[in-house]
């Protein structure tokens, strides 16, 4: 029988560099000859795509309230692990998710300030106890990461919250980080190249252990 795939994630507020970031380990997977997928939250099948765009849209012709703000989110996890993670993960291939559970925690824990207890009953109602095996959390000044966000283009919805809230939304990464050794903090305010570097030592020293 063919052994389970892991399931790796990175999460990082607008700007941290969470694409090239991905590039990154998709190298690091070719060298190791890991068969892998990669998925986006929210999206990642056809019905959490449509949820993706409703919720990014800065053009919606009402208010999102921040509780249909967070239904929508574990609505289209629960959609991705079930239809895409899990069965992937069972054929023996490796899954590169694009956020994951830890981004509600942020968002609508920490920047919407939402209670920590209604997250964690919707976390056990979608997730019931699967959780990715690792974590990079690419940690940034939001000051920073929003504005070359800002210089790609136009901001969606929850791009043009204001800057305490990403400073909320960093705390909450942070606090997550500090009490689960399975999320691994990389400074990405460093020079592009030895935020790559960091990864890739990191990545390579999971591999080692874990492959
Ligand atoms: P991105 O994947 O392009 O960064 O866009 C996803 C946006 O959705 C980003 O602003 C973070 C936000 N988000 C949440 O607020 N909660 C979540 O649970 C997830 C997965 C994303």
């Amino acid at each position: 029988m063919s052994q389970s795939g892991k399931f790796i994630v990175i999460e990082g507020i607008e700007g941290a560099g969470k694409s090239s970031a991905i590039a990154v380990i998709e190298r690091t997977f070719a060298q190791f000859n890991i068969d892998y997928i990669k998925t986006r939250e929210p999206g990642g099948t056809p019905l959490a795509e449509s949820l993706r765009s409703l919720v990014k849209s800065p053009d919606l012709e009402e208010t999102l309230t921040p509780e249909c703000e967070l239904f929508l989110m574990y609505a289209s996890r629960s959609q991705l692990i079930h239809n895409v993670i899990k069965p992937a993960l069972t054929l023996g291939q490796w899954v590169i998710g694009d956020r994951h559970d830890l981004s509600s925690r942020a968002y609508q824990g920490g920047g919407r300030q939402m209670d920590d207890s209604v997250l964690e009953s919707l976390a056990n109602i979608t997730l019931k106890g699967f959780k990715p095996d690792l974590t990079l959390y690419l940690d940034i000044d939001p000051k920073i990461g929003l504005q070359r966000a800002a210089n790609r283009g136009e901001l969606d919805r929850i791009e043009q919250e204001k800057i305490d809230f990403f400073y909320r939304v960093r705390d909450k990464y942070l606090s997550f980080a500090n009490r689960d050794e399975s999320i691994l903090v990389i400074d990405a305010g460093q020079p592009m190249q030895d935020v790559h570097a960091q990864i890739e030592h990191r990545l390579r020293s999971y591999l080692q252990e874990n492959r």
